[in-house]
């Protein structure tokens, strides 16, 4: 039945994921934890919401996130919590609460789940989606930030998903850097405010560095002259940016410089970068991430840097190529001929599930070719017809779905077969 039917649907913004786009979202899914798993994060989860100030205080008050999108509500018991939009912020939230930081560093952590942003929908932009991410913390050695970068890049390729790497340092807040340069940046936006688009002018106060996002050709235009950041980094912030660079060099990574690159959230620090693939229109940013030196101490920690990452898998989906066809875990259709091969039929599905084969057979009492065509939908490699004649000799008929070819053989045969 139609929403409109129905009058009840998913919630704006929301969605399913259904079969069989649902198989290929977990195998994607399992490939990112598994990537992340094999360069040693391990895994943690954290509420799905948390104390509105983890965000607040964490991701930042000015940023657009905290300011204008965040699901937050009163408990019963008048708490303000928050759905999360985010990750690292709960990751860092945790780490701290549990001490992780006093053991063996950098704390290096994988997370999977769905995150919450009251944003306006569009292809690609969800009110609940879904990031994977690593986040490792306690160490600024620029091989961290490349280790990060190298494993994102590679789960995209293996994905099957062309994207390219956009770069950038927004160096450190300190007099000396980003403070330096943001005070140019404000002069200039303000010596240009009357060619700013309304809605940037105001941001030239609260978060200017934003204005390098405005999707507004007004502002776009004032933006081609203005002072970037990477002209003004202080000297420590470049020498690790050149090492961050280097290493990514050394070992392949394709990337693209773009001074502009700004992110969304107010505690990055230094390395900062996405992921864009094409054919996405304007929401094509597949992931990002980059270095949070100062989200600790945001949140009453010690002094503890941190660099992570977010793919999102929503847009991954999208963007993957049509190619890859999802996998189908069941190998064996299981057919009965006949009433009496009703038991037998399960039986046989039940010790090949048992032992570890994927197995399906009919639950509605379909004809034979009824049978032969759910086994086609159901992705199985053999179909294993069991009748009177079989259960008798205590053999199965054995169907190859692909190539026609059938042959009879000894049940006890059936499960070496089909695992070969
Ligand atoms: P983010 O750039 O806000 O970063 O989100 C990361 C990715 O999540 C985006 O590139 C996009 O693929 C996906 N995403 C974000 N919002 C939506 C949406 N409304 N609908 C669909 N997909 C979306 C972060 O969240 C940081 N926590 C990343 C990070 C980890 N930084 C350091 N560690």
């Amino acid at each position: 039945m139609s929403e409109d039917a129905r009058g009840l649907g998913a919630p704006k913004g929301t969605r399913d994921i259904l079969p069989p786009e649902s198989w290929g979202w977990q195998d994607v899914l399992r490939l990112a934890m598994d990537t992340f798993a094999a360069a040693g994060y391990a895994p943690i989860e954290t509420p799905a919401f948390e104390h509105t100030e983890v965000f607040e205080r964490g991701v930042g008050a000015t940023s657009e996130v905290v300011g204008k999108q965040m699901y937050t509500f009163r408990d019963r018991g008048n708490r303000s919590l928050t759905l999360r939009p985010e990750g690292t912020a709960p990751v860092m939230r945790a780490v701290l609460e549990h001490n992780l930081h006093r053991g063996p560093l950098p704390v290096k952590l994988s997370y999977a789940g769905p995150m919450f942003r009251q944003e306006r929908p569009q292809k690609g932009r969800y009110r609940q989606f879904f990031q994977v991410g690593i986040e490792a913390i306690g160490s600024d050695d620029p091989r961290v930030d490349a280790e990060i970068i190298e494993v994102g890049s590679r789960f995209y390729r293996a994905a099957g998903v062309e994207t390219r790497l956009l770069l950038n340092s927004i160096g450190h807040l300190d007099p000396s850097c980003r403070q330096g340069y943001v005070k140019l940046l404000v002069g200039y936006l303000e010596d240009n405010e009357s060619s700013l688009a309304p809605e940037d002018r105001e941001r030239i106060q609260t978060n200017p560095l934003r204005t390098f996002d405005s999707k507004e050709a007004t502002t776009k235009t004032v933006m081609e002259e203005a002072p970037l950041i990477s002209d003004h980094l202080c000297s420590a912030c470049r020498g690790h940016f050149e090492a961050v660079t280097g290493l990514l060099a050394e070992v392949g990574v394709p990337f693209t410089l773009e001074p502009r690159l700004v992110r969304g959230l107010d505690y990055y620090t230094r390395t900062a970068f996405e992921w864009v693939a094409s054919g996405l229109g304007s929401q094509d940013a597949v992931g990002g991430g980059g270095r949070y030196d100062g989200l600790s101490e945001s949140l009453g920690g010690p002094p503890l840097p941190g660099i992570g990452i977010a793919p999102g898998l929503d847009r991954i989906m999208l963007a993957r190529s049509a190619a890859v066809a999802p996998r189908s875990p069941v190998q064996v259709y299981v057919v009965a001929v006949g009433e009496a091969a009703k038991p037998a039929s399960f039986g046989l599905a039940t010790s090949l599930r048992a032992a570890g084969v994927g197995t399906e057979l009919d639950l509605m009492g379909r004809s034979i070719k009824g049978q032969m065509k759910d086994a086609a939908r159901s992705g199985a490699r053999w179909a294993a017809i069991l009748g009177d004649d079989e259960i008798s000799s205590g053999t199965v008929m054995l169907k190859d779905l692909d190539s026609g070819e059938q042959e009879t053989m000894p049940v006890e045969q059936l499960r070496s077969r089909v695992g070969s």
